[in-house]
């Protein structure tokens, strides 16, 4: 089985630590930032396709295998009412990190404030709209990850600092 599941299918990812759950296919060219970010440090994710409303059975049974298999960190991206991240969160204690995305007339602000606003009691830490959110969704999974895990806290240093190479400090004509 292949850490590389661009095509988004059913297949299980050995050792993945983080999961990239999305409400639709159209989702996942801003989701898979988050798959991108956590490859380049490393860590193997597992990417679903995973409708709250429209494939409830397979939330679940994901759901209720997900801990087991290793999941530590759940990602969930959604647009529109947006109610994905907050029943994954509702289905674990793990970290749930919540990414809303851009689709329709609200451009992202109606799955902002779905998102963002759960109810006491059930967390969704949420991440900013679209792909600079789906991002830092991969890259706060990772940072979560790493306070059990010292090599890669290094090689969260290590990106940090490549990020700050050839950032000059005089802006150029
Ligand atoms: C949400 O509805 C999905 O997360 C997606 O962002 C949005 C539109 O889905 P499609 O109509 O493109 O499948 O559930």
């Amino acid at each position: 089985m292949s850490a590389d599941n661009s095509n988004v299918d059913n297949a299980k990812v050995d050792n993945a630590k983080v999961a990239i759950l999305m409400g639709s296919q159209s989702d996942w060219p801003v989701m898979k930032r988050a798959r991108d970010v956590l490859a380049e440090l490393g860590v193997a994710s597992d990417a679903r396709v995973i409708s709250a409303h429209r494939k409830p059975a397979r939330l679940h049974e994901f759901m209720d295998e997900a801990e087991a298999a290793g999941i530590q960190v759940f990602i969930a991206g959604a647009g529109l009412a947006a109610h994905l991240p907050g029943v994954v969160a509702s289905l674990t204690i793990r970290p749930v990190l919540g990414v809303p995305l851009e689709a329709g007339p609200l451009k992202g602000k109606d799955a902002l404030y779905s998102i963002v606003q759960m109810p006491g009691g059930i967390p969704v830490g949420t991440l900013g709209i679209g792909g600079a959110g789906a991002k830092n969704a991969g890259l706060l999974a990772a940072e979560i990850l790493a306070l059990a895990d010292h090599g890669l806290a290094q090689r969260l240093k290590d990106w940090r600092a490549s990020q700050a190479e050839g950032l000059q400090e005089i802006p150029q004509d």
